[in-house]
């Protein structure tokens, strides 16, 4: 007989929640739990959640009303199970969650994971555990290292959060509020980390940070270090070929960072840099702090240091007081900067943010529209981006099978997915590979036989 329970981890939103739920199981292994994908079959069962748009959040009610039936159903075969709620939606409602949901045993805000099996101790004798104390420094510093093996079954590629919180205040997010403020892990701990992954047999790790570009942890020599120390920093551990990081704020994209661009080729060349909006108008409403030109000149820096850079990019259509004129202003800065991606979302005005309540908000379908026109303009771009790659020879990082048997999938540089043909012996390596066509969301090609192109595919 073993007491061993089995824990299902369900992950809303961003990456820094796919980040916290693999640490939440870390937490959890030395109390005894045991990583299970079966959610109906799970004893703990926790919604790791995200309260970035109103849909986020409404998803996570529907599911634990599927939840509930599942926990009553195992109530009458005398099995129980624990429903803990976590993550952004959990900070932001706490009490209101327990009291809508009476599904829900636990609710946990992403600053407290670290103390998860004291809480389910306490839930488990009948308490009602509500905890969302903000800002511990202290978080993920004192958990065991997972096991090679499963640093290595979650793959080639990890995510490893050095920054959390955010202090800009943007007029429309949740995250000052939910994250709190900034707070940046020190170096030591952050090398320590990168290294037991790349000892694990990871090639690329996503430093990751809701205003990552941020950065300002303790270095070793008591100094802080920006972000581009500690790249560079991480960039002489062996193994470890790959970094990006993400999610940057302009203001925040400093000279250091920019030539880390051109002089680390560990530095991938892709850059995730939201701007929102085009219009100055809305920027200053949005308090964004820059303009579209400000923006525009940044870069046009970035690309003076690495021509073949990738952008990607956040923008939100229908923010209060957004004219037909302002988002022609957007749709005209994605024109000039040439995007490979972005994500487009419809503004949700968020409880106990500044622009939820203001004048000129604007209807659905005028949203929708704006929505739509963007989202084809980005399509254009991302189907131009990927044709020129179409003939290069590149380097892929092989990381897991692809959807066909006999088939892998990588990414390139430029995150783009590639499939190609080929042994599973074949994931870890970064293989030179000859693009040879285009898909609706990847890219297709052959192990190369040459040298690797030496041109980009700078615009
Ligand atoms: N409504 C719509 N989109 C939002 N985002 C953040 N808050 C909102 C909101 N209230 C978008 C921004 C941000 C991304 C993570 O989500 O574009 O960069
Ligand atoms: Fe969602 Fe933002 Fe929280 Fe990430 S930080 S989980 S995107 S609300």
């Amino acid at each position: 007989m073993t007491d061993k329970r089995t824990v299902f981890v369900k992950t809303y939103g961003c990456q820094m929640n796919v980040y916290d739920s693999d640490r939440m199981t870390d937490a959890l292994v030395p109390a005894g739990y045991v990583p299970t994908d079966s959610l109906e079959t799970a004893d703990l069962v926790l919604l790791n959640t995200c309260h970035i748009r109103e849909k986020a959040a409404e998803k996570v009610y529907s599911e634990l009303g599927r939840i509930r039936l599942i926990k009553e159903a195992r109530a009458r075969e005398g099995r129980e199970m624990t429903v803990g709620v976590a993550g952004c939606v959990a900070q932001a409602e706490g009490r209101e969650i327990a009291a809508r949901a009476p599904v829900v045993d636990l609710v946990v805000g992403p600053q407290t994971y670290h103390r998860l099996p004291e809480f389910l101790d306490r839930a488990r004798k009948g308490e009602r555990v509500v905890e969302t104390e903000l800002a511990t420094e202290e978080k993920f510093e004192h958990l065991p290292a997972p096991s090679r093996e499963r640093t290595l079954a979650r793959g080639v590629t990890a995510f490893l959060t050095v920054q959390e919180g955010c202090d800009k205040f943007c007029s429309f997010c949740v995250v000052p509020y939910t994250r709190g403020t900034e707070i940046s892990r020190p170096v030591a701990r952050v090398v320590q980390e990168a290294e037991r992954l790349a000892s694990a047999g990871v090639r690329e790790v996503t430093l990751l940070g809701q205003n990552v570009n941020a950065y300002h942890g303790e270095g070793p020599d008591g100094a802080s270090w920006n972000l581009a120390r500690l790249v560079a920093r991480l960039a002489e551990i062996p193994g470890l070929d790959r970094l990006r990081y993400t999610t940057s704020h302009p203001r925040d994209m400093d000279d250091d960072l920019i030539a880390a661009h051109r002089d680390l080729p560990q530095l991938m060349p892709y850059l995730h840099l939201p701007v929102q909006s085009g219009s100055d108008r809305i920027l200053a409403a949005m308090n964004r702090r820059h303009t579209a030109a400000g923006y525009l000149r940044l870069i046009e820096r970035i690309r003076a240091a690495r021509p073949d850079i990738a952008l990607s990019g956040d923008f939100i259509v229908g923010f209060p007081g957004e004219t037909d004129a302002d988002f022609e202003e957007t749709l005209t800065l994605v024109r000039e900067v040439g995007y490979l991606s972005a994500f487009t979302f419809k503004y949700s005005p968020r409880p106990g943010t500044p622009a939820a309540g203001r004048d000129g908000q604007v209807p659905e379908a005028v949203k929708t529209e704006r929505l739509d026109r963007l989202q084809a303009l980005v399509n254009e771009q991302t189907r131009a981006f990927n044709a020129r790659t179409v003939g290069l020879t590149i380097p892929v990082l092989i990381e897991k099978p692809g959807r066909r048997p006999g088939q892998l999938s990588g990414r390139s540089p430029w995150l783009q997915a590639v499939h190609i043909d080929g042994d599973p012996a074949r994931i870890g390596e970064i293989a030179d590979i000859t693009i040879t066509a285009v898909g609706t969301n990847s890219l297709a090609g052959r192990f190369a036989s040459g040298a690797p192109s030496r041109t980009g595919i700078a615009s």
